[in-house]
């Protein structure tokens, strides 16, 4: 019997969004079919980039309805998880790579009462998270270095997608797969063949003539 096909989760980048006018395009969000709404924080140790903070989120929160689906590109995020909770995160991802007791900081994300995320960068094999599956709520798999929006897409990510989805199968567990770099509306019917239930789109999302258009397109 053919299951149900769960639409797949649109989580625009609003790291890609007008910052000198960031409440029309979370207006435009709220009116669009976008289901989350990404948000990069970037401190310019983890990532060469400094991007926006607990302020933003706050502001970003008073705005919209949609889940916030924040994403960690930092150093010792531990210091900032409750931080990050009470400005209105829902989702609140770390990198593999960033957090030398993974464990324990994604119990405590949910502990805080957020789905704990876990990303990992291009370079970083996926069987590393094997242990840390059972925990997590959904992994982020990173198809650019991250840091920056408008970057190309690495194609190695759809093997990567393809033998998490097979753990997860294997595991049992009921876990995202998010993908976050260069997704546009060429790799996005694939990503989500090679496993993947969640896309983040930044530039191909905010650069285009209708955002709103292009989230539809996205969401197939
Ligand atoms: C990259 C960020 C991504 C990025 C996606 O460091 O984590 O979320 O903003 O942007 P695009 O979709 O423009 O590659
Ligand atoms: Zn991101």
């Amino acid at each position: 019997m053919e299951t149900l096909k769960t639409r797949t989760i649109i989580a625009p980048s609003i790291l890609a969004a007008d910052f000198g006018n960031l409440a029309n395009d979370i207006i435009m969000l709220n009116n669009s079919e976008a289901d989350w709404i990404h948000c990069d924080i970037m401190d310019g140790l983890f990532v060469p980039n400094i991007s926006f903070g607990i302020p933003v989120v706050q502001a970003v929160r008073r705005l919209t309805k949609k889940p916030l689906d924040v994403h960690l590109m930092i150093v010792d995020p531990d210091r900032y998880l409750e931080k990050f909770r009470d400005a209105g995160a829902d989702i609140l991802t770390v990198q593999y790579e960033a957090c030398t007791h993974l464990n324990r900081t994604v119990g405590e994300i949910r502990n805080l009462g957020m789905k704990a995320g876990v990303a990992i960068n291009p370079h970083t094999p996926v069987i590393l998270l094997k242990n840390i599956l059972p925990v997590v709520d959904m992994v982020l798999i990173m198809s650019v270095n991250p840091g920056f929006g408008g970057q190309s897409f690495i194609t190695d990510s759809y093997g990567k997608i393809e033998e998490l989805r097979k753990m997860v199968k294997e595991g049992g567990y009921d876990i995202i797969i998010e993908v976050d770099g260069g997704v546009n509306s060429e790799n996005a019917r694939q990503l989500e063949k090679s496993g993947a239930n969640a896309l983040v789109a930044g530039n191909f999302v905010f650069n285009s003539p209708d955002p709103m258009a292009t989230i539809k397109n996205l969401k197939g």
